[in-house]
């Protein structure tokens, strides 16, 4: 079984941009760590990241069929009403991690379209978050599976 991990715009940046809010830990080695994590689970992980919308939109289409999404979506959780369709259009379970906790920041950030077809949201707890969504990705898929 594979499992995407997609990433948002601007999370090529981590580890330089905003690390108060955002941590130190590279987007590379949080793939890599995922990429490990997966393999001890048993499912191959494979990483995108992107900073164009339609381009995500598409990420989510290819994944139709596969174990699961973990996705930062970043901003476009706010805005992106396609975003949300095409989540919505995949019975892929999608788990949703925003790295910061997006509650203690400004109030645009409150709202995610995105998570409210989402079968999991993660929230705040760091690039650790990831970890968290693909263990919640694979227990939706095997689950699934029973
Ligand atoms: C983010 C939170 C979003 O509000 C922001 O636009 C991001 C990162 C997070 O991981 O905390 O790009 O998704």
């Amino acid at each position: 079984p594979t499992v995407l991990l997609l990433n948002g715009p601007n999370l090529n940046l981590l580890g330089q941009r905003d690390p108060h809010q955002y941590g130190s830990t590279t987007l590379p080695q949080v793939e890599q760590r995922l990429r490990d994590l997966g393999a001890e689970l048993g499912v191959r992980v494979t990483c995108v990241q992107s900073n164009h919308e339609g381009e995500l939109v598409e990420q989510v289409h290819a994944a139709h069929g596969s174990a699961g999404i973990v996705c930062n979506p970043g901003a476009y959780a706010h805005t992106s009403v396609a975003l949300r369709d095409a989540v919505d259009a995949v019975p892929t379970p999608y788990v949703e991690v925003h790295i910061s906790n997006v509650y203690a920041r400004e109030s645009f950030r409150h709202t995610s379209l995105t998570a409210a077809v989402a079968s999991g949201y993660i929230v705040g707890c760091g690039v650790f978050g990831y970890e968290l969504g693909l263990r919640a990705v694979i227990e939706r898929w095997t689950s699934g599976q029973e």
